[in-house]
């Protein structure tokens, strides 16, 4: 295992991604872990992030200065870097005169196996304030740029290192090869955790924890509860049951969808059709969050009529991925305030089992265009029916299939159709129509944290309006949103 100590950096994640891609297990924990619980874990190697403050700063996070002395190698990085010369004798940091962001080359002027393969002028990232002064007793300065002369230190009797630069993010030239030399060479792991043994390994811990009883598991058709489905059946086999509930807010034809697609993977799943339960608490609701409530509520209320058919459950598995596990220092990006983002897969902690999470060690990549789990119903403003729902499914069918048909759906992060709760005047052949309104809204974005409107072509959202308008009954004018995340939002509530 490699640790890396998150000091705040929003490269956290990713210099965890990439040590994992070296098929080296890594797992993320906070700064100020306790001496003791990091000493269990029996890292082979641990790394120091970055991180926003500055190491004089008087609330700077700071490191246990015995972890310098556990005897494991250690790789600090920018904000790391500089805390390892803060806390050891002789160092000094300071204000560089010139921040340096962005790319810079960077010269090795002494060849150690952590630059291994490497040649000897890099490009790499750069973003710091701070940089090292005076070197600490026992470190050598290994590579220069031009604006840090001390940019990679090295104390090799201690296997302590330290990078100015960011390696994390430069796989495109050197394919992680500092890490990688890292993990390999200075820490001495082999390439032994691969998702093969992730499956060998979990399965065989889900069979030990569950021990032959009935595990139930709620699915979605999203890739996280598809993929728990799908290993918990390997583990358990007939003792797995899947619920899928149709809350009748999903896109058109999405329930057949999932009913084939876990029909195909030889997985039964228990299907509730609560559509005309959840349409009728919904029915009036004009209030964003009031919808999600109800649909939160009502999905337990579903659950738990079910459970009383389908008898007796010891475990409940839930999807949890590794990103919801971590103890971040990271501020939290502002949606997590802006709108309660629940999660259909949620469930109330005080149901009868006991919980299991065999996909918690996991990070997922960037898969399909995200759905939100209370569907159409934060896609029509105002109260929702049944003909709206059916209006909004139409018109957002012909959306997505134009935008694949135009090649343009792997570019965009998310694309969705609003149903506005204002009627426009039109006209359609000799008769003047008062009929409603839909906006098409589709976004590039990395995280979903900060979007920016797609630059569809005008000829595709041309062939997108006339179809809508054409082919659903209903509706006389379709707009395109052309705001970006912030100020607004991605979804309309
Ligand atoms: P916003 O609209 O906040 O959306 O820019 C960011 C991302 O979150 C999704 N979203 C939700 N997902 N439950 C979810 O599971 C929710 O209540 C919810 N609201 C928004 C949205 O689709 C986008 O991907």
């Amino acid at each position: 295992t490699i640790v890396v100590l998150d000091f705040g950096s929003q490269y956290t994640q990713l210099i965890a991604r990439r040590v994992r891609e070296h098929k080296v297990y890594c797992e993320i924990h906070p700064y100020n872990i306790p001496l003791n619980q990091l000493a269990s874990i029996q890292p082979k190697g641990i790394i120091l992030s970055g991180g926003p403050a500055s190491v004089y700063a008087t609330d700077a996070p700071l490191l246990d200065p015995k972890i310098l002395t556990l005897g494991v190698p250690i790789l600090g990085i920018c904000y790391g870097m500089q805390l390892i010369a803060h806390l050891s004798a002789g160092g000094k940091v300071h204000p560089a005169v010139e921040r340096e962001f962005g790319s810079a080359e960077l010269i090795v002027d002494l060849p150690i196996p952590l630059f291994a393969d490497l040649s000897k002028t890099i490009d790499v990232w750069m973003s710091h304030g701070d940089r090292i002064d005076v070197l600490p007793d026992g470190f050598h300065p290994v590579a220069h740029t031009h604006n840090s002369p001390i940019a990679a230190i090295a104390d090799l009797d201690r296997d302590i290192y330290g990078l100015q630069f960011h390696p994390e993010v430069i796989h495109t030239q050197d394919d992680n090869r500092l890490l990688a030399n890292f993990v390999y060479e200075v820490c001495e792991c082999s390439d032994e955790w691969t998702m093969q043994s992730f499956i060998a390994e979990a399965t065989e811990k889900i069979r030990t924890e569950t021990g032959g009883a009935r595990v139930l598991c709620a699915v979605s058709g999203g890739v996280d509860s598809t993929v728990l489905a799908m290993l918990l059946k390997r583990a358990v086999g007939d003792a797995l049951v899947c619920v899928f509930v149709n809350n009748g807010l999903l896109r058109k034809n999405e329930a057949d969808q999932v009913l084939s697609t876990f029909r195909e993977l030889g997985i039964d799943v228990y299907y509730v059709d609560a559509t005309d339960q959840f349409l009728e608490y919904l029915s009036g609701v004009e209030s964003p969050e009031q919808k999600r409530k109800i649909i939160g509520n009502q999905f337990i209320e579903v659950f738990k009529e079910g459970l009383e058919q389908i008898g007796q459950i010891d475990f409940l598995a839930q999807g949890t991925l590794y990103p919801d596990v971590i103890e971040s220092v990271s501020v939290k990006g502002p949606s997590a305030t802006i709108k309660t983002h629940h999660n259909v897969g949620g469930l109330p902690e005080n149901l009868p089992f006991k919980l299991i999470e065999p996909l918690r060690e996991l990070f997922k990549d960037e898969d399909g265009i995200p759905f939100p789990g209370p569907g159409l119903a934060v896609r029509i403003l105002g109260p929702i029916t049944q003909e709206r729902l059916d209006m909004l499914r139409e018109a957002d069918e012909i959306f997505i299939a134009e935008l694949r048909k135009a090649g343009l759906y792997d570019e965009i992060w998310q694309a969705l159709t609003v149903f506005l709760p204002v009627k426009s005047v039109g006209v359609m052949g000799d008769e003047r129509t008062y009929e409603n309104v839909v906006a098409l809204r589709a976004v590039t974005s990395t995280d979903g944290m900060t979007a920016d409107w797609a630059k569809i072509p005008h000829n595709v959202l041309g062939v997108i309006s006339n179809r809508i308008i054409n082919e659903v009954r209903g509706i006389n004018r379709v707009v395109y949103d052309i705001s970006s995340k912030p100020p607004s939002t991605i979804e309309w509530e």
